[in-house]
């Protein structure tokens, strides 16, 4: 199938917004993504025709409202192929799926002389809350190395498999900062093979290409709503039945319990255990319709047309002067988000020059400050598309860039 931009870019309101005099140029969805009607739609059905909680009441509208939280649950399921539903777990974001795990997975199954393996490429929701359950449980967490380019070396992340007592491996799927897509499901399979278990990081990937929870072998998997099109508050912890089903609660309350007594509680089925209180039904049901969204365009046309749109994305930073760009060079194996330095300016001075101009750019450390002492540099200014970004959006980046050199007076020297 091929793409109608011009079709998609009126489902995005926000873009046909001027930045001062200059068109928005938004190219940040790596930082969180615009949001089409269909999903802003589907949320204010939920408000305006059957705003009710769900699984408390029995009146028509509390049973519209489960019944379209379902269904919502029910669209994840099929967009990842997961094999049943009570195996995705609504949270908040993709850091409180990965809190989850650690603090109900972690605190039950690590001990000391235990591994949690990361690699240098996590961002801090893949990194703290292990940090925060080692100070009780004293286990270690070894991190694997990168190369040059910005990738794994799976010789090397074997051999650590080998040597050390790893329980579980938890890895970025598609870095927010590298564009790197790592080769997860070799990873699961090595990880597997040395009976360990294998959590991706999929916040970066499962909005831009085709993931299968069956297909990967992943015990767990994390996504955020907020960088799918979806709303801001929603994520979504996917994991195997069978070990949902041996973790204990994550929070306590209402909804997530069978009965209550006085002196003690018996927890609710899947996946009702993890979901404490009333959870965020316009939020999933906009998930929802984030998802029937990117399936109706399908996952591979939106890859194809990420990988020629990034192609030259890449050529034309590649073309200018004194811009340094982490990660892999080649569009094989990255995604289309490009970190880069510029020789002469601080990323915060370049995106702001940049944002004068309508161009969005996030300058930062990106939630990764590992990495960019891997790479040492303090910061990096980045760059991300997604399904409504256009070349001439790309070209009006270039162009501002070469502005601001010219601002900073760098070609002259
Ligand atoms: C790779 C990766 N993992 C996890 C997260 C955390 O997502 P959230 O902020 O929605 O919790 C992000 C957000 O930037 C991310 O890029």
């Amino acid at each position: 199938m091929s793409i109608d931009i011009s079709q998609i870019r009126s489902d995005f309101p926000i873009l046909s917004q001027q930045a001062g005099d200059y068109p928005l140029s938004y190219l940040d969805s790596t930082n969180t993504s615009l949001t089409p009607t269909q999903v802003t739609t589907a949320m204010d059905e939920y408000y305006n025709e059957y705003n009710a909680n769900v699984h408390r009441a029995v009146y028509h509208l509390s049973e519209k409202a489960t019944a379209k939280m379902d269904e919502a649950r029910g669209k994840i399921q099929h967009f990842i192929n997961a094999e049943l539903p009570e195996e995705v777990i609504f949270t908040r974001n993709g850091t409180e799926a990965i809190n989850l795990v650690a603090q109900t997975w972690g605190r039950e199954n690590l001990s000391k002389g235990d591994v949690v393996l990361l690699s240098m490429m996590e961002h801090h929701s893949n990194i703290v809350p292990w940090q925060l359950l080692q100070k009780d449980k004293e286990f270690e967490i070894v991190f694997l190395d990168l190369t040059d380019e910005g990738r794994i070396d799976l010789e090397h992340y074997q051999s650590v498999l080998q040597k050390k007592n790893v329980k579980i491996v938890s890895l970025v799927h598609q870095s927010n900062v590298l564009g790197t897509v790592n080769p997860i499901k070799e990873m699961a399979g090595i990880a597997h093979q040395n009976g360990s278990l294998f959590m991706a990081d999929a916040c970066q990937s499962v909005p831009h290409m085709k993931v299968d929870v069956q297909d990967l072998d992943a015990d767990f998997l994390v996504i955020t709503g907020h960088k799918m099109l979806g709303p801001t508050g929603i994520g979504v912890l996917y994991g195997k039945k069978n070990l949902l089903e041996n973790m204990p609660p994550f929070m306590g309350g209402g909804d997530m319990i069978r009965s209550v007594t006085c002196k003690e509680s018996t927890w609710n089925i899947l996946p009702y255990k993890f979901e404490a209180g009333t959870p965020n039904i316009a939020g999933a049901i906009g998930l929802g319709a984030a998802v029937e969204y990117l399936e109706k365009i399908e996952m591979e046309t939106i890859h194809n047309y990420e990988k020629k749109l990034g192609e030259y994305a890449l050529s034309k930073l590649k073309s200018v002067k004194g811009l340094k760009l982490f990660g892999p060079q080649e569009m094989n194996e990255r995604g289309a988000t490009y970190s880069f330095s510029l020789q002469g300016i601080h990323p915060h001075d370049l995106a702001s020059i940049l944002s004068e101009r309508g161009v969005c750019i996030r300058a930062g450390h990106h939630c990764a400050q590992p990495l960019m002492d891997r790479l040492k540099v303090p910061a990096t200014a980045r760059v991300s598309l997604y399904i409504y970004n256009t070349q001439e959006e790309i070209d009006r980046m270039i162009k501002s860039i070469e502005e601001a050199k010219k601002i900073f007076k760098l070609d002259e020297e």
